[in-house]
């Protein structure tokens, strides 16, 4: 999301932000509430009486016929007041304005003018940037977070500070390192962002009374579809053709979008700036009508909204129409229904008059609109009277939820490297930590983008200091590290017991409409840490905080270097989770959710070729660890734990039948594989029983994942995570794990024609180092 204009789109988000800043400022200094303090609604029926006679206003109506009732009462000009995000009002209809647009990646966000703080509210619980959480690969965290955020924001609602739908969560895939967005997305596997965001978007939109067309609030699903460049060399999203073959488009790129709509039931689903294939995403037909609303069937209770202002992009930065109108027209008709911007609400009058398209049009749209609101009960007059309509202040930022901030850091941060005897730090053995890096005692650093006020801040020193005692220098200014204070560094790891780093990243070196193009640690830091464990006399941990992987080979191979930690951007108690797994009061869990490249990797690999697979005749290597071969400086699932943990395969089929009709083709000609939409080919089945030991001495948490490798026809994956179970086990304790495989679903491939295929031939699945072979046969 950028801001509304086209012209100047930079500079306006400047000038926002810096507005946003002096408000702050001015509510901080004076406590002044300048908020109203009452939520927005519709069908004040208590106020004003004569509203009850409508029948949108009629709460014991289903709500598509309040929404007939409601779009029969309005003119064309009205109508159009209800296309973007900032949404008029109708005062003979006791309808207020509406703004759609507000954010909740990972917390309550300020982004967005449909939400705000104030002394009233003034911080959220701010979770860790969703990469980190998504290292967790634990789905029950997913929703409890969303759980947290969606009562928030009902909290918020309630004293006006915020709206009812939120343009969360992001689940492209992070298909190149460089994304500076990357950060956002739950990494580069379709399998876990499907996870992450059918978990996600059920814990911010399922309702407490089991009323399943209700809406606690609305999620949307983003940014549809294969959008996953911002600037690159010159290269922009605003003008940026992604070429998907079919292949990729279906089994990478599309997954996440078709789960978040089919299995998290999300209320709406946001199209992009980029254009596929030549057609920007939000004038595509195809894309909108027939996939979203033809294939995966989001209902007419569901809405689609453009990013901000994609229609005036697809028309003013690609030149894709002639005319606005033809724009606005090409927008509705394709199967849009909102518009972040002013765009429609400028131009849709004008291709009305011009026959470019007609009024029903905009009724349909208007429609899906006004069902979400009625969903959320927004037309159920006073809210205060409803089912969350007691939440308020209290319910933001308890001590519970600031708790669950601390929990999910804690289970998402990576433990990639651990020599014997580094990790964890013995609070007796540590009486003087050395705690250096410009990362090392930030704030807001740690909540990435898409953030809002968080509650409060533990920064990594602060976590660590309220340990042991410790010692700290930045090391360098900021995180660019033109200049590093190499000396003074090194006398003060020399003189410790242990020493952490805490380098990596910040906004400015990888953020919106900022794609890095080097992906070694910026500046000095290399430098830096090297000499500072040349120096140092105990263990070197070195703590890597940033959104995308970093090539960090220098640190990996250097001896003196005992440990390593990625702890992406870990939230608002980062530090606090920092502290609980460098001193082992918590056994840390997390898994890497995407591929770590060495820097010759994007010496190489243009960002903008969006192939997945590996060209021989080229030399182009492929991406992700579907398909990528090459060196990695760490690969997707890397992470240690203080524990070691048993994989034993109690059961597995040797032999698995797909049966065919008997006129079946692959009965007299032999077949690579079978279509898995094949009438026989449903509910074929096995179950894959394991026992996992943990034969450590620390209890701990255990990503199990169970990889498929298929056999080798249509370029398919060298391998795929078909599942992946988190389990808890105390030391010296086992687990029978069971993983229901589904074969036509589960181990079928992509063919070049965008078909799921089931492969015949020998199939390998993978747990851990554990392999176990077996054939599909017709
Ligand atoms: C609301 O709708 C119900 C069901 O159709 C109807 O019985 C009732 O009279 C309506 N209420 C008002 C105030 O019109
Ligand atoms: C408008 O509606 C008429 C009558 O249903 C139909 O013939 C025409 O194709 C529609 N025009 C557009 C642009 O959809
Ligand atoms: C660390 O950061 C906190 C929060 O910004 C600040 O209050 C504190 O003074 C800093 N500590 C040091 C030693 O600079
Ligand atoms: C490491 O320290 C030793 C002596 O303490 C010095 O000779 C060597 O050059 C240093 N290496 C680096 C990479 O700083
Ligand atoms: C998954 O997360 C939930 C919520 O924080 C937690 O209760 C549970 O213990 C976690 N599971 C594992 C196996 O760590």
């Amino acid at each position: 999301m950028a801001s509304i204009s086209s012209q100047n789109r930079v500079p306006k988000v400047s000038v926002f932000l810096f507005v946003f800043t002096i408000c702050c400022l001015f509510f901080s200094l004076s406590h002044v509430v300048l908020a109203q303090s009452s939520p927005v609604f519709a069908c004040d029926v208590v106020s004003n009486p004569s509203l009850a006679s409508f029948g949108f206003c009629n709460t014991s109506l289903g709500v598509s016929d309040r929404v007939v009732d409601l779009v029969k009462r309005l003119t064309l000009q009205e109508k159009i007041l209800f296309l973007v995000n900032s949404a008029g009002s109708v005062s003979r209809l006791g309808i207020p304005r509406y703004e759609w647009w507000s954010e909740a990646l990972h917390g309550v966000s300020y982004v967005g003018p449909g939400t705000r703080f104030s002394s009233v509210v003034p911080g959220a619980t701010s979770f860790p940037q969703v990469i980190l959480t998504a290292a967790s690969f634990n789905t029950s965290l997913f929703e409890a977070i969303g759980k947290v955020v969606s009562t928030e924001a009902r909290a918020m609602y309630n004293v006006g500070l915020a709206g009812l739908t939120y343009w969360s969560p992001n689940i492209n895939i992070f298909r190149d390192p460089r994304w500076g967005r990357g950060q956002e997305t739950p990494g580069e596997d379709p399998l876990l962002s499907s996870k992450y965001g059918s978990g996600y978007v059920r814990g911010l939109q399922q309702r407490d009374d089991g009323n399943a067309d209700g809406l606690k609030v609305a999620a949307c699903c983003k940014h549809y579809t294969a959008y996953d460049l911002d600037n690159w060399k010159g290269v922009d999203r605003y003008h940026f053709n992604a070429v998907v073959t079919k292949q990729d488009m279906d089994d990478t790129f599309q997954p996440p979008f078709k789960s978040c709509v089919v299995d998290g039931n999300v209320a709406s689903v946001m199209c992009s700036y980029n254009k596929v294939n030549g057609i920007p995403t939000c004038a595509d037909p195809n894309l909108l009508s027939g996939v979203i609303r033809g294939e995966w069937k989001l209902n007419g209770c569901r809405y689609i909204v453009t990013d901000c202002d994609s229609i005036d992009v697809f028309y003013n930065s690609q030149h894709y129409t002639k005319t606005p109108e033809e724009a606005a027209a090409k927008a509705i008709l394709a199967g849009l229904d909102l518009n972040c911007g002013s765009f429609l609400g400028q131009h849709t009058e004008a291709a009305v008059k011009a026959g470019l398209m007609n009024e029903s049009a905009i009724d349909k749209a208007i429609s899906n609109n006004f069902a979400t609101l009625m969903r959320l009960g927004f037309f159920d007059g006073d809210p205060r009277k409803q089912l969350y309509g007691k939440l308020g202040p209290k319910d933001v930022c308890s001590a519970e939820n600031q708790e669950l901030a601390r929990e999910a850091a804690r289970q998402g941060i990576v433990l990639l490297k651990n020599t014997a005897g580094s990790l964890p730090l013995s609070l007796t053995a540590i009486k003087n930590l050395a705690v250096i890096g410009p990362n090392a005692n930030v704030t807001k650093t740690m909540i990435g983008n898409y953030e809002g006020t968080p509650c409060k801040y533990t920064t990594p020193l602060q976590g660590l200091a309220a340990r042991v005692a410790t010692t700290y220098l930045p090391g360098c200014s900021n995180v660019a590290c033109s200049t590093a204070q190499v000396a003074d560094a090194q006398k003060m790891a020399a003189a410790a017991d242990a020493t952490v780093l805490v380098m990596g990243a910040d906004q400015s070196i990888e953020a919106e409409s900022r794609d890095r193009v080097n992906i070694l640690l910026p500046g000095q830091q290399q430098l830096l840490i090297t000499a500072i464990a040349n120096a140092s006399t105990g263990p070197v941990i070195l703590v890597i905080m940033s959104g995308g992987g970093m090539d960090v080979s220098f640190a990996k191979t250097n001896d003196k270097i005992t440990s390593i930690l990625w702890v992406g951007y870990p939230g608002e108690a980062g530090g606090a989770a920092i502290a609980d797994i460098i001193f082992g009061s918590y056994n840390p869990s997390g898994r890497l959710p995407m591929t770590w490249y060495p820097q010759s990797y994007v010496d190489n690999v243009p960002m903008t070729n969006m192939n997945m697979r590996p060209d021989p005749s080229s030399g182009y290597p492929g991406r992700t660890y579907r398909f990528y071969t090459g060196l990695t400086v760490y690969s997707f699932g890397d992470g240690l734990s203080y524990s070691q943990f048993s994989h034993k395969l109690i059961q597995a089929p040797l032999l698995v039948s797909v049966p065919l009709e008997e006129s079946h083709v692959c009965y007299s000609s032999e077949c690579k594989s079978v279509a898995a939409a094949e009438q026989t080919c449903q509910n074929i089945n096995f179950d894959m029983h394991l026992r996992i030991k943990n034969t450590g001495t620390m209890s701990g948490s255990h990503t199990v994942f169970l990889f498929s490798t298929p056999p080798s026809v249509h370029n398919s994956p060298q391998k795929h995570l078909v599942g992946f179970e988190k389990i808890f086990l105390h030391a010296q304790t086992d687990r029978h794990v069971i993983f229901k495989v589904d074969v036509c679903k589960d181990l079928s491939v992509v063919d070049e024609l965008g078909s799921r295929k089931v492969a015949l031939g020998e199939h390998v699945l993978h747990i851990g180092s554990l392999k176990h072979s077996f054939t599909v046969r017709i």
